[in-house]
């Protein structure tokens, strides 16, 4: 059983059901299929009858009925599959006149190997993963096997991960200026190997800088302190610096504006004051301009520093504060509560003036007439004076 060997887990299935049911055992291998076939697709296909004599007349079947694909059936007993495509899979058994179960085998239709298109990341000086992708859709389970080398040195493994169809080198020979990596594919129609050469130093690619974080800085309208980490997996030590680039431009702007730097935060001197900014920073290796540009950190939206004149109480953008660090926000916030608070206290101190000025009024115009009407009562005894006196000086 020469394909067998390609699928562990039907061997341990097969060992797992021989285990546990050791009496039915023999009876499993008679009535299931103990044998694989591969065979190519739109070829035509031979499944023999087991040791059937020549002559004897026998009955296949595929999956226990008898509806074949399109077939003819030789004078040994063989059956001949005509160009047979995916449906012409499955458990094929050939009997005898008599019912008799002869041979039966499992049929599995794919393609050879064919080239693979492999690309390789390599995210600092110690690491290279390769993957790839088959350019021939087989159908059929392979195994991969690669290596890998620089110009003059000898094949190294390159450690394959079969699920995900990548293998890792460690510690390459950097210096050298060309390597290659070969992967073989093989599976149970045949094998292919694919070759590929490239320069490390070209294909270096730091991941993008980590815990990127953008400031207000307070008093400061036009101003965005940016920081970040490197990434976690470029060595910390300073042997390979990183030379950084960031990008920025309010919200709705077509246009980017830069800074590079060496450093791991950046202080940005033009933003739009009022503006929300989008930020984003990638990283690439300084001594190396051949090198390539991470991608870009995601991309961090931020609002410059602003004093708050008029209480908004309706500000559209508010939202976006919640991207924003908060240190400078609370300042904010609290430089926004008092306003509120000094608008209320205004209007009490008005409705307090408005009210003693209309008791003013009353409590005045109350002593005016007041003062009226003592003035008339003075005018009147005066005149009642004179006139007493009038009268006494009348001459009875
Ligand atoms: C074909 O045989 C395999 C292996 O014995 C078995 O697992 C599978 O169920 C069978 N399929 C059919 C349709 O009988
Ligand atoms: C398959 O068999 C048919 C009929 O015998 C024949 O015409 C055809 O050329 C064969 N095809 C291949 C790929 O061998
Ligand atoms: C036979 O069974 C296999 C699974 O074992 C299935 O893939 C195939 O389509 C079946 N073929 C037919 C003709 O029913
Ligand atoms: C994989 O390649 C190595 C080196 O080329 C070789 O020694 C080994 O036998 C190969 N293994 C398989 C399964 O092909
Ligand atoms: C910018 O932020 C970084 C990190 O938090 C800090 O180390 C640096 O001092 C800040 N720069 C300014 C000008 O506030
Ligand atoms: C290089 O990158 C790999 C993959 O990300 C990582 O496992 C390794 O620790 C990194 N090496 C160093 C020195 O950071």
């Amino acid at each position: 059983m020469p394909g067998l060997w390609f699928s562990p887990v039907c061997l341990t299935v097969i060992c797992f059901l021989s285990w546990s049911l050791p009496s039915s055992c023999s009876q499993i291998w008679a009535d299931e299929v103990s044998d694989v076939q591969y065979s190519r697709l739109d070829s035509n296909v031979t499944l023999r009858c087991g040791k059937s004599q020549s002559g004897t007349p026998v009955v296949w079947r595929l999956n226990r009925s008898s509806a074949l694909p399109w077939h003819r059936v030789t004078s040994d007993g063989s059956l001949v599959l005509l160009q047979v495509d995916q449906s012409a899979q499955g458990n094929y058994s050939c009997y005898d006149d008599r019912g008799l179960l002869l041979h039966s085998v499992r049929l599995r239709l794919g393609h050879p190997p064919g080239l693979l298109s492999i690309s390789c990341q390599v995210p600092n000086h110690t690491h290279v993963r390769c993957s790839w992708v088959e350019s021939v859709k087989t159908f059929l389970p392979a195994q991969y096997n690669a290596s890998f080398r620089g110009n003059g040195q000898e094949w190294r493994p390159c450690i394959v991960d079969f699920s995900r169809k990548h293998c890792d080198v460690d510690d390459p020979s950097f210096w050298l200026p060309i390597h290659t990596l070969r992967v073989t594919e093989t599976n149970a129609l045949g094998f292919e190997t694919t070759y590929v050469r490239f320069q490390l130093h070209k294909l270096l690619k730091p991941d993008p800088p980590e815990f990127v974080m953008a400031e207000q800085l307070e008093g400061y309208p036009k101003r965005l302190n940016v920081s970040w980490n490197l990434p976690s997996s470029w060595p910390l030590h300073g042997a390979f610096p990183l030379m950084f680039q960031i990008r920025y431009r309010p919200q709705g702007s077509m246009y980017w504006s830069e800074i590079y730097t060496e450093d791991s935060s950046v202080v940005i001197l033009d933003a739009l004051a009022g503006h929300v900014h989008q930020v984003q920073v990638r990283a690439r290796d300084e001594p190396n301009p051949e090198s390539q540009w991470s991608e870009w950190s995601p991309q961090l939206l931020i609002r410059p520093w602003e004093v708050y004149v008029t209480a908004d109480p309706v500000d559209p953008f508010s939202d976006d504060y919640f991207n924003v660090d908060t240190d400078p926000e609370t300042s904010t916030a609290k430089s926004h509560n008092p306003t509120h608070e000094d608008e209320g206290n205004l209007g009490l101190v008005n409705l307090l003036v408005l009210f003693s000025v209309v008791i003013l009024t009353t409590v005045l115009s109350l002593i005016f007439v007041v003062w009226m009407r003592q003035r008339r009562r003075h005018h009147a005894t005066k005149q009642e004076l004179t006139s007493m006196v009038k009268m006494k000086s009348m001459p009875i």
